[in-house]
Order: C-alpha cells, then sequence, then structure tokens
C-alpha cells in the first residue's frame, strides 16, 4: 500500500468539511448530496468527520475562497470542537489554501487531496502508484511555501526536513542535501521538481511497454470487455467474481503488466479479456485525470464497456451521469454499453430495479458479491459481440487447420462436421478473420 501524502498517519484527524454553492454554476450534485460524499471520502481515507458547514456564495472570494465572516465562523467552530483538519469541497488555489491556513491556524486541504490520497492507499500496480505520485507532487509543488512547509514537516510530508524525501510509492529522490546558499523551500521545491521529471521519465518507459502490450493484444484479435464505474460500485468484485466463475487459462503475457485484465469464458466457451479501470468519481481532480489518462485510454480499445452501477446508491444516477461525462471526454461514448445494476441482493424492494432501468441501456441487474446474474451478463456481451461479428460457413481443409483453431479461439462456434479431407463449419467470426476466411473460402471451393 502507498503512503499517504497529506494526511498525518498514525494520528487521529478530526476534520470540518466546508461546502460552497456558487450561484449561477450548474451543478448536478446537490449541496448536501455533494458533502455526504466528501465525508465519505473524508472516512475512506480514515478521517473523523466532527463537523460540517456550506456558504452560498454569490462570487468567489479569490483570497480565501468563502467571506471573512465565514473565515471567524470555522474559527470559533475548530475551537469548539477540537478540530485538526478543514477540508473544503472545492478546489483551492494555492493562494487560498495559504491565506485559509494562516487566517485558521489549522491544516487545510481540499477534495482533491482527499482523492489523491484515496488514490494514493488503493494504488496496486507499479503504474498506478506512479500516476499517483506524480498527481500529488503536481498538486504540491505550487503549493509549497514556508509556511505549508513547516506544517508539513510537522506531519511528516515529503517537503519536511528529512535528509532524503519519499514519495508514496516509497522511492527517494536521492537529493537530499540542501544547496549552497539554497533556502529549505528552494530545496524543497527542487527536490519535488527533479523527482516530477523522474516519474515522468518512468511514466514514459511504461507507457512504451503499454502501448506494445496493446498492439500485441490487437493483434490477438480477443475480445476486450472494459468495466467502468463510479468508485464502489463494485468493479473490482465483478472482475474478480467473473474470473473466479470461470476456468483462467494462465495468461502470462497479460499477467505480467495489467494484473487488473482477467481471461473469461463466455457461455459458448469463447474467451474475452475483461479489465478493470480505475474509479471514476465526480470532480475528479484534473492532475489525476491527465495522469491516469493512459489507463484510462485502455476504455478505447475495448470492444463493450460494462458500466457497473451500484443500485442501492440514493445517487446511483447522478454517479452514473459522472461516469457518462467521463466517456465521452475520453471519446468512449459510441462502444456498446452494458448496464450492470449492482448489489442487487442489499435491495429490500426489488422494484427498485424496474424503476432504474428505464434509464440505462441494456440493463442486467446482478450482485456481483453473491456472483447472481452474471451468466446474464456475458450473455449479453456475447449477444452484442455476435452482432459485431460476420456469420461464415465453409470447409477448411485439414492443410489449413490453423484457420480452424484460430476459429476455435476468436469466432464463436455454432458447429463443425468432419467430412473428407477438412471441417465444415458454421458460425460467427470477428470482422478481420471473416476476411480471412472468405479469402480461403474462394481458393479452395
Ligand atoms: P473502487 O476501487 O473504489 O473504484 O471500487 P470498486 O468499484 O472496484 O468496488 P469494489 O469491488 O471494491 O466494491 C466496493 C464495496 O462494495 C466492497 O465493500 C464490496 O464488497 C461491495 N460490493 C461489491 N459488489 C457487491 C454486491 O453485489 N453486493 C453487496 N452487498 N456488496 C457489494
Amino acid at each position: 500500500m502507498s503512503k499517504s501524502f497529506f494526511l498525518t498517519q498514525g494520528e487521529e484527524e478530526r476534520a470540518i468539511l466546508v461546502g460552497v454553492e456558487l450561484k449561477g454554476r450548474p451543478s448536478r450534485w446537490s449541496l448536501e448530496d455533494s458533502l455526504a460524499e466528501l465525508a465519505q471520502l473524508a472516512r475512506t481515507a480514515g478521517v473523523q468527520v466532527v463537523g460540517q458547514t456550506y456558504q452560498k456564495l454569490e462570487r468567489i472570494n479569490p483570497a480565501t475562497l468563502i467571506g471573512p465572516g465565514k473565515v471567524e465562523e470555522l474559527k470559533a467552530m475548530k475551537e469548539a470542537l477540537g478540530c485538526n483538519l478543514i477540508i473544503f469541497d472545492e478546489e483551492l488555489s494555492p493562494r487560498q489554501q495559504r491565506e485559509l491556513e494562516k487566517a485558521l491556524k489549522v491544516k487545510i486541504i481540499d477534495r482533491t487531496v482527499l482523492i489523491l490520497d484515496i488514490f494514493a492507499q488503493h494504488a496496486k500496480t507499479h503504474e498506478g502508484r506512479i500516476q499517483v505520485e506524480l498527481a500529488q507532487y503536481q498538486y504540491r509543488l505550487p503549493r509549497l511555501t514556508r509556511y505549508w512547509t513547516h506544517l508539513s514537516r510537522q506531519v511528516g510530508g515529503p517537503a519536511g526536513g528529512r535528509s532524503t524525501m519519499r514519495g508514496p510509492g516509497g522511492g527517494s529522490t536521492g537529493v537530499g542535501l540542501r544547496g549552497p546558499g539554497e533556502t529549505q523551500l528552494e530545496m524543497d521545491r527542487r527536490r519535488i521538481k527533479e523527482r516530477i521529471a523522474h516519474l515522468k521519465e518512468e511514466l514514459e518507459h511504461i507507457k512504451t511497454h503499454r502501448q506494445l502490450y496493446r498492439q500485441r493484444r490487437k493483434s490477438v484479435g480477443i475480445p476486450i470487455v472494459a468495466i467502468v464505474g463510479y468508485t464502489n460500485a463494485g468493479k473490482s468484485t465483478l472482475l474478480n467474481a467473473l474470473a473466479n466463475a470461470n476456468v483462467l487459462v494462465e495468461d502470462k503475457l497479460f499477467a505480467t503488466l495489467d494484473p487488473t485484465t482477467r481471461r473469461v469464458k463466455l457461455p459458448s466457451g469463447k474467451e474475452v479479456l475483461v479489465t478493470d479501470t480505475v474509479g471514476f468519481i465526480q470532480k475528479l481532480p484534473p492532475q489525476l485525470l491527465a495522469a491516469f489518462r493512459a489507463t484510462l485510454e485502455e476504455v478505447l480499445d475495448a470492444d463493450i464497456i460494462i458500466h457497473v452501477v451500484d443500485i442501492t446508491s440514493p445517487h446511483a444516477l447522478n454517479q452514473s451521469q459522472t461516469v457518462w461525462d467521463i466517456l465521452r471526454e475520453l471519446g468512449a461514448n459510441h462502444k456498446p454499453i452494458i448496464t450492470a445494476l449492482n448489489k442487487i441482493d442489499k435491495l429490500e424492494n426489488p422494484s427498485q430495479v424496474e424503476a432504474l432501468a428505464s434509464y440505462y441501456p441494456n440493463v442486467v441487474p446482478i450482485s456481483a458479491l453473491k456472483k447472481v446474474g452474471l451468466d446474464k451478463l456475458m450473455e449479453k456481451v456475447e449477444e452484442i459481440l455476435r452482432s459485431k461479428y460476420e456469420w461464415v460457413e465453409l470447409f477448411i481443409p485439414y492443410t489449413q487447420s490453423y484457420l480452424l483453431s484460430l476459429f476455435r479461439q476468436w469466432g464463436i462456434v455454432e458447429s463443425e462436421e468432419h467430412r473428407d479431407g477438412g471441417v465444415y463449419i458454421r458460425g460467427y467470426a470477428p470482422p478481420d478473420l471473416a476476411s480471412k476466411l472468405a479469402r480461403i473460402k474462394s481458393t479452395v471451393t
């Protein structure tokens, strides 16, 4: 597990949450719902929420985001509730963060920091860790001030006065000594810049690998199903359930580079690659979106997208809108989407499924946890794949049996009939393979 970057570890953090509603700014999420989600994020990050407040503003205050009266109110709240952290639901500019810290004498963070921190704690792959660490440092660099440095030294952050700096991935910058005439702040900035450069280099390296891997995967022609969804919708649970429910073929090529991709068998016996992506969330920090772009772009390679929705969430529809927005931003919104309405085992009233189903395309109710509805889900995958495939019916001579293997592997076999000198096959094949087979047909018959 990666280290927390901004939050104190091992110490109790007691936080007040602050929401802001800006007049004239359209938002799908109400102030209350957004704050409720922020509280959930805080708890996920191990922070105790002791209070919350909000302000409806005509315009943003450039120095402190909220108005001076609200700052005073927060000061009193902080004393009364004994809090040591204030979390804003808006991304704060470096100046706002600085001014608020000065005025309130307490650590101030925003939603972005919380999300970055949670991602850091959850990043599983080497690439994921590097991406999060880069996003964290990029967020951190313009906010590195004398005051913040002082604070971060207290909380043991990366810019603290240690001789070496360790990022959440545990990597050292390897440059710990202050240069001649260099202030602590300058040294911290230099170390962060060097670390950013190093991480970018490493990410570039990984990107090249990933491109090779994607090319190879494409050339093999196995269909790809990408699982997307709002954070906590149950994507990983679904991937595991699908993988466990099927006899897995050992697949070293995919296993090493991307452990979140699994081979899964469809009802016909055909195999697909199912791949998990990072969880989406409203106000996904732009640094994170940029850093994770390469991972998210995997969705563009997918033949089918499974959108997992936590149907038990009161915000299921809002969450789905957020997912659709991100898919649109990635240019993946034209792909066939199956909506897996998840966690039906938790529903007291099954009619909730019907109520929501009308809002979504290709709905399949499931419980990833209890492995309910997974067969139906895979049938739907097969149905969509089949609609993209071409019908083929031909005789393959034994002398070209490699084509038979290809068909068995990548096509959907309806029937095989052994005849003199070969096999007569009927079924569906992906367009590439179908045209390959068509060429054979013209030479054989
Ligand atoms: P992120 O990693 O945050 O994007 O989450 P995720 O979408 O991968 O969700 P994950 O699979 O980690 O599941 C989140 C929580 O929901 C876990 O506590 C799961 O046990 C729970 N969960 C997932 N599927 C189901 C389900 O079908 N029923 C119930 N009751 N709980 C589920």
